[in-house]
């Protein structure tokens, strides 16, 4: 940045009368009665600074260039701005193209592109209105989770990408090899590829959590947490579903389910008021354009209590609902998106936090219930968006964790340290994994969570 320049937003509230420069990209461009408008954007804000240049101030082939999408340096002063929407608007000086954009081939024009034509253009999607808005409330989002967890005294830990066991035992991994596709070494005797030949010597995957790794840290520094990539190879063509996604993960020792929906409820209450705290044009924005009810959403989150009610409870208020559901209800089915949309927007009307799972349904790893039929888990289901948050207490007992490990089928081999947990000082200790994209979707009001990071993985879709 130069000595003179600024974001355009610290210019947006400068006083009138400064010499400043501004650099940015042009929105939009008009020519009126020999005065040139231009709306400069550098990301900063959602607000634009309207540059206004007079006929004859600069070179009339210089100002030409300025169109839509180029790239700008302009010096002059801030003025009072006669017209609506801005304070201020910079009287400009001079001006200096710094990249063209040819307008007759510049994809992003003023005229609404439909969401799906602004992803194939995800090089350039960060310059429109609506995405300036969703990467701005990701960013202090993401600011935002570390703020909480660090004013609790958790501790950060980074959990590895490149993983051989499988975190929630689903098998939904991507590989990780740099064996020869075409000519893999085999096993004599089977036939088999031989992982042992391979880079890290056995089979790696891509990480679907970082659980396992934070309940590591979680029973060395009592709190801790971690922010990172995630990656699940499901075929999920949905609006919900990412290939890589971003998950936050909080664990606690000496923490029960109880203070795990505790800890879920105080989260998000807490990133929602940042947001609403520090995001106001922006959310502004989605609330008029994307979805109406953002911000009545937004308030009554930050502000009421969540509901609970357990999976049993669950059923039974679907049963009664009197509904034809696609996926037919009964006790001991998982709950689809279906279900899960009428108890936080039919029978609630606001987050509902459903425990006690039958655990067939749910991961190897939660605590087993002294019924002997359901676990000690929990998702936070959130209107528009179904399960937002997924947790639960772990089983520290070694010889019930072993035997999960093995009534699921699992290589227990894979888990050795997992177990030796158990054996070492364990205790009692719970977590939760939010998915971050799906809280963007509930902040933003954005209807595709492809829309709300920047370069969405997908089934068959890997561009940028
Ligand atoms: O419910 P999940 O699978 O839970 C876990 O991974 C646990 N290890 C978390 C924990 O207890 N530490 O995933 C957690 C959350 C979901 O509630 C959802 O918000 C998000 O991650 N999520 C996805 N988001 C986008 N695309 C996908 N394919 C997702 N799968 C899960
Ligand atoms: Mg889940």
């Amino acid at each position: 940045m130069t000595e003179t320049g600024g974001y355009v937003r610290d210019l947006l509230a400068g006083e009138p009368g400064a010499t400043v420069t501004a650099q940015g990209w042009v929105k939009t461009r008009r020519d009126s009665k020999g005065v040139t408008f231009i709306q400069l954007s550098d990301g900063s804000s959602f607000a634009d600074l309207q540059i206004v240049v007079d006929a004859g101030t600069v070179d009339a082939e210089m100002l030409s260039g300025a169109t839509t999408g180029a790239c700008l340096r302009v010096t002059g002063e801030l003025v009072a701005s006669p017209g609506a929407g801005q304070s201020v608007e910079l009287k400009c000086a001079s001006l200096e193209v710094l990249g063209t954009a040819d307008p007759a081939t510049y994809p992003l024009q003023k005229k609404g592109h439909t969401m799906e034509f602004l992803r194939e253009i995800a090089h350039l999607r960060p310059r429109s209105n609506t995405f300036g808005a969703v990467y701005r409330v990701r960013s202090a989002l993401a600011f935002a989770v570390h703020k909480f967890f660090q004013e609790r005294g958790f501790v950060y830990l980074t959990a590895p990408l490149i993983t051989t066991s499988d975190a929630e035992g689903a098998g939904a991994m991507f590989g990780v090899s740099t064996l020869d596709l075409m000519n893999p070494p085999r096993i004599k005797e089977t036939g088999a590829i031989d992982f042992a030949e391979d880079f890290f010597g056995k089979r790696a995957h891509l990480t679907v959590s970082g659980q396992l790794e934070a309940e590591i840290f979680a029973l060395a520094f009592t709190n801790c947490y971690t922010f990172g990539p995630t990656f699940r190879a499901e075929n999920s063509n949905t609006p919900r579903h990412l290939a890589e996604f971003w998950m936050i993960e909080p664990e606690m020792a000496f923490c029960d389910l109880d203070g795990d929906r505790a800890l879920a409820e105080a989260f998000l209450k807490y990133v929602v008021q940042y947001a609403l705290d520090h995001c106001a044009a922006d959310l502004e924005f989605f609330n008029k354009r994307i979805d109406s009810t953002v911000l009545a959403t937004l308030e009554n989150v930050a502000t009421s209590d969540f509901a609970h009610i357990t999976y049993t409870e669950a059923i039974a208020i679907l049963e009664k609902a009197g509904k034809s559901w696609e996926f037919p209800v009964r006790w001991g089915v998982d709950l689809q998106s279906e279900h899960e949309r009428y108890l936080t927007e039919e029978t609630f009307g606001k987050p509902v936090i459903v425990t006690d799972y039958p655990k067939e349904i749910k991961a190897f790893y939660m605590r087993l219930n002294d019924d002997d039929k359901t676990v000690r888990a929990m998702d936070v289901l959130a209107p528009r968006i179904g399960e937002i948050i997924g947790g639960s207490q772990r089983e520290e007992r070694h010889d019930v964790l072993l035997s999960k490990i093995r009534g699921q089928g699992l290589d227990e081999s894979a888990y050795w340290w997992y177990l030796e947990l158990r054996k070492y000082g364990t205790a009692p200790h719970a977590g939760f994994g939010l998915g971050f994209e799906r809280l963007m979707m509930y902040v933003t009001g954005m209807k595709n969570i492809r829309d709300v990071i920047p370069f969405p993985r997908t089934p068959g879709y890997a561009e940028f």
